[in-house]
């Protein structure tokens, strides 16, 4: 059975026919072609499949399409602007926080979730915003050195401006 529903993501609004057992991320992936949102265990364990709904994140494996009703979401690929990369995506790149990628989309959108609303968390605080996201690769410390330096330039940012 299929339910009208509709959306925004990523500053854009669809209106999409949905099946009533179909997850949040196979709409983003399969339907609408965000295939940045990856999926991993479908079972809420890994948190690659993150994204922002409402601005919270949420495990897009774990929330059913129809569920999306009204709602806004930003992916991964809402991230970029016409300048260019988030300051948290060029915060990743240059601290070499991605080895193979799975985890990184989920990882940068649990990151900017925090810095939004703590520009200036401690390493605690950052490992605790992240700890639904798990990476096989990094070890997590050149993650967490990343977020912590968007925290520094935007701190730079704000004394410059003083
Ligand atoms: S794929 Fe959704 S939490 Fe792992
Ligand atoms: S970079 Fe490979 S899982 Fe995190």
């Amino acid at each position: 059975m299929k339910k009208l529903i509709s959306l925004n993501i990523n500053d854009k609004d669809y209106e999409v026919a949905v099946s009533t057992d179909q997850t949040l991320a196979d709409l983003l992936r399969y339907e609408l072609g965000l295939t940045g949102t990856k999926k991993g265990c479908e079972v809420g364990e890994c948190g690659a499949c993150t994204v922002i709904m409402d601005g919270r994140p949420v495990n897009s494996c774990l929330v059913l399409a129809v569920q999306a009703n009204g709602r806004t979401i930003l992916t991964i690929e809402g991230m970029e602007t016409d300048k260019g990369l988030h300051h948290v995506q060029e915060a990743f790149v240059d601290r070499g926080a991605i080895q193979c990628g799975y985890c990184t989309s989920g990882m940068i959108l649990s990151a900017k979730t925090l810095l939004d609303r703590n520009a200036h968390p401690d390493e605690s605080e950052i490992r605790m915003a992240i700890s639904g996201n798990l990476c096989r690769c990094t070890g997590y410390q050149k993650i967490v050195e990343a977020i912590e330096s968007v925290s520094e330039y935007k701190n730079e940012r704000s004394l410059s401006k003083s």
